[in-house]
Formats: C-alpha cells, sequence, structure tokens
C-alpha cells in the first residue's frame, strides 16, 4: 500500500512516522509513505501557498495552485483509489471506514491549514473529506496522522499477531474488556481470579461478559449497534471470534 500525504507542516507527519507499528510497517515495506512538502509547489520566489478570503473575514486560505501542480504530477504516475482532504467538515472517522481504507492500494491524505483550503481544491481533486471528531485542530496534519495510524495498523504484516487488530474495540461494535499484568496484588486490587485460573473457556467467557457490560454501561449507542447485529448473526459465532483472542485492546 502506498499513501501520499500533502502537508503544510511536514515535519508533523515524519515525527508521527518514526515510532511503533508505522514505523516497523514502512521498514518492512508493508506500506510506503510519502510526505510532500505543500510550500515546494507555492508560487513565485517566496513559495506562497495561501491567501486572503474573497469576501473577506480573518484568517488566510490555502490556494488551489499548489495543490493541483502536486495532485497532477502523483496523479499522472499511478491511478488513486481515494484522495482524501482532512477537515473538521468531513464524515466523521469510525472503525468501519478505516477498516475500508485499509484495503485500498494508492491513498492520498490532504491536510488543510489556516482557515481551510480553497473550495476548487476539494471540488476538482477529493473524493472524500473526513473529521477525525467534532473539534477543531489548527492543521489536518494530527488528523492525518491517526487516519494513518489507524490504517496502517490492519495492514497485513504490519502487527506481529494478526488476530489481535480483530479483537480490537469497535472492530465488532464492542468495547475492549479490561486488561491486566503484573503483578497480582497492586494496592489491594486483585487481578480477577478468572484470568489467573489458566481456563481458557472461561477467561474468553469473562471478557465477553466485560465487554458487553462495559459497552452497555459507557456507550449506548455502540451497545445498541451491537445488539442489532446479534440478532442478525448467531451468538455461537461471534463468542467464538472472541474466544479466539488473546489479546485485546
Ligand atoms: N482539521 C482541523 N480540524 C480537523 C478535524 N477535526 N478533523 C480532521 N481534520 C481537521
Amino acid at each position: 500500500m502506498r499513501i501520499d500525504v500533502v502537508a503544510v507542516i511536514p515535519e508533523i507527519i515524519h515525527c508521527f512516522l518514526q515510532y511503533s507499528i508505522p514505523k516497523r510497517a514502512i521498514q518492512k515495506g508493508v506500506v510506503q509513505v510519502v510526505v510532500h512538502d505543500l510550500r515546494n509547489y507555492g508560487l513565485g520566489k517566496y513559495r506562497q501557498i495561501d491567501d486572503y478570503p474573497y469576501g473577506g473575514g480573518g484568517g488566510m486560505v490555502l490556494r488551489p495552485e499548489p495543490y493541483a501542480r502536486l495532485l497532477d504530477q502523483l496523479r499522472a504516475q499511478r491511478t488513486y483509489d481515494e484522495i482524501i482532504m482532512l477537515s473538521p467538515a468531513g464524515e466523521l472517522l469510525a472503525q468501519p471506514l478505516v477498516n475500508e481504507l485499509s484495503l485500498k492500494r494508492n491513498l492520498i491524505l490532504l491536510c488543510g491549514h489556516y482557515k481551510g483550503v480553497d473550495q476548487r481544491v476539494i471540488d476538482l481533486f477529493v473524493s472524500r473529506e473526513i473529521s477525525i471528531g467534532d473539534y477543531v485542530l489548527s492543521g489536518g496534519e494530527l488528523a492525518a496522522c491517526i487516519l494513518l495510524d489507524a490504517v496502517i495498523r490492519l495492514v497485513p504484516g504490519a502487527v506481529g499477531n494478526e488476530e489481535s487488530v480483530l479483537t480490537d474495540s469497535f472492530q465488532d461494535d464492542l468495547l475492549a474488556p479490561p486488561v491486566y499484568t503484573r503483578p497480582a496484588e497492586f494496592r489491594g486490587l486483585r487481578v480477577p481470579d478468572v484470568l489467573l485460573s489458566g481456563d481458557h473457556k472461561k477467561i474468553a467467557q469473562w471478557r465477553w461478559e466485560q465487554a458487553i457490560a462495559r459497552t452497555k454501561a459507557r456507550r449506548p449507542d455502540l451497545y445498541q449497534r451491537f445488539l442489532q447485529r446479534m440478532e442478525a448473526s448467531p451468538l455461537q459465532q461471534q463468542q467464538q471470534q472472541r474466544r479466539k483472542s488473546s489479546s485485546n485492546h
């Protein structure tokens, strides 16, 4: 999989790619991430990328030409499945969309900045606008990092234990159950006995029940979706899926 990221502050993306799963996935060649500095495609001696908004108002708007120059080049080299603009006006990012994107071959992520990006960039090039939440960031770079992280960890080969990503929270509309490690007792709090029992069937059952109880208490919206899905597919099937797992996040 190849992901091109177009940024006003490329250092944020480079920094993020130096750690953990994204770093290892790149080293292994499972995913290729190419970061582009929008300013390299800016106008004139000062490589201008933004300008005042028509109609007035505060803040600067990113001009269309730098994006167009770069995107024309990239699109001449390969076909992209999606050109995504990170924007608070986009569809909200959730696991099903992450799953879908992890199956693509070539993606472009565009990070906006300042007051926004000239609408014609979106009209001409963008196939999808994605928001990471109902709040406004000062730029799209951090949002792009979040999308990159969520997508890259799903690409086959990125994570060692293939099964573990399938048992993440949200993959089955359930929050993950609590996890514990050593010591067995800490400041008067003991690890639930069942986890020390060595009985894998019982452990899986406990995790399943905890996941359901947590979801019901904390995320009634997810719990309703879960219930609807359970009506459509047999309980047994769901339980088996969880039993197979040893890791939960
Ligand atoms: N850029 C600024 N805010 C954003 C958000 N919430 N999601 C995606 N991109 C953004």
